[in-house]
């Protein structure tokens, strides 16, 4: 019998595989529900905290948009917009914000800000993105490959391509590891998963048989996966300084149309969490091209545009993921 009531979710292995696939269901029930016009008023009466060190579009909507579904009430707090972190220490930030809400999510940069929230507000607190996990995509993105998948999770396999070191790898490989799915990171040495994230997904792994590989050799891992994934080459709080060299590091990793066709799946789909540099339709982008000459960087515009491209359908299931999510730990009646 699945209870998340109280629980907060800082990191995928917060949950075991029961929970984490309960969530899943949750999520696609309450999908449903909302496009048949239903909807369950399972946040009624509570306020929601979203608070936020760092910028974000998917994150910040779904967290709104589904407290507002359920009935609740949510209140942006953007960055630079409280005391958080220059006034006020993260454990008093921690006990204001839980003596009034009765949630909370929270973006920002160390990890352990979002564990002394979680430990000090005596709500329960859900991360929207740390320097270290990004859980709530990852549900996302599970969710995403069942839709797209006429296979159970532990018959997927799914390769992602890039800086391996960061956010979303980690919460993608741990809750791949954890759901038993072949996962493989291709990355050059540098930027691949920390030892404690591969350590962990190996862990999960010989409990759920899941099959990992580490390796730098896209071509090679890209064989017979069902899903290509790749995230940004620089992350939010990075130096912006190093675009260059991590461009020269991770261009072999691109995602392109030759490389989807190196998986021998016809059928192979593309993913990435979003925001994407697949163009030059943004400042970054422009500034790259002009610099470069480089039209696009982890995924070529081809790709990303294609019908193989799922992204919009994975931003879509945030929504309904981070409902589930809310839900279950602030309702008895979310399960
Ligand atoms: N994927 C994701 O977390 O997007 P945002 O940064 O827009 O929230
Ligand atoms: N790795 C990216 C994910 C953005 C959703 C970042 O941290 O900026």
């Amino acid at each position: 019998m699945v209870d998340l009531y109280g629980r907060s979710y800082l990191k995928d292995t917060d949950l075991n595989a029961e929970e984490y696939g309960f969530l899943l269901d949750l999520a696609a029930a309450l999908r449903q529900e909302k496009r048949a016009g239903a909807g369950r008023p399972l946040l009624a009466g509570k306020n929601v905290a979203l608070l936020f060190a760092k910028t974000s579009t998917r994150t910040r909507s779904a967290f709104e948009v589904a407290t507002s579904d359920l009935g609740g009430h949510p209140t942006y707090l953007g960055p630079g917009e409280t005391q958080f972190g220059v006034k006020e220490s993260t454990a008093d930030t921690a006990r204001v914000l839980g003596r009034m809400f009765d949630g909370i999510e929270f973006r920002g940069s160390a990890h352990a800000d979002a564990e002394t929230l979680a430990a000090r507000a005596g709500v329960p607190v859900w991360n929207g993105l740390t320097d270290q996990w990004h859980p709530t995509q990852s549900l996302s993105d599970l969710l995403t490959m069942r839709d797209h998948s006429d296979r159970p999770l532990d018959e997927v396999s799914v390769c992602f391509l890039g800086d391996a070191s960061n956010n979303t790898c980690a919460s993608l490989l741990t809750a791949g590891a954890l759901m038993g799915m072949d996962v493989r990171v291709a990355a050059p040495l540098g930027r691949r998963p920390t030892a404690a994230v591969w350590q962990a997904a190996g862990v999960l792994a010989a409990a759920s048989g899941a099959h990992l590989t580490l390796t730098d050799d896209a071509h090679a891992a890209v064989d017979g996966a069902d899903f290509l994934y790749t995230d940004v080459w620089l992350s939010m709080g990075e130096d912006p300084a190093l675009w260059d060299e991590r461009i020269d590091l991770l261009l072999p990793f691109q995602v392109n149309a030759k490389l989807m066709a190196e998986t021998g799946r016809p059928d192979v789909k593309f993913m990435h969490c979003l925001p994407a540099f697949h163009d030059t339709g943004t400042e970054i982008g422009r500034a790259i091209h002009e610099r470069r000459g480089l039209e696009a960087l982890e995924v070529t515009d081809e790709v990303f545009e294609s019908d193989a491209s799922i992204v919009f359908d994975q931003a879509e299931n945030r929504l309904h993921t981070i409902k589930a999510l809310m839900a279950a730990t602030l309702s008895r009646s979310g399960h």
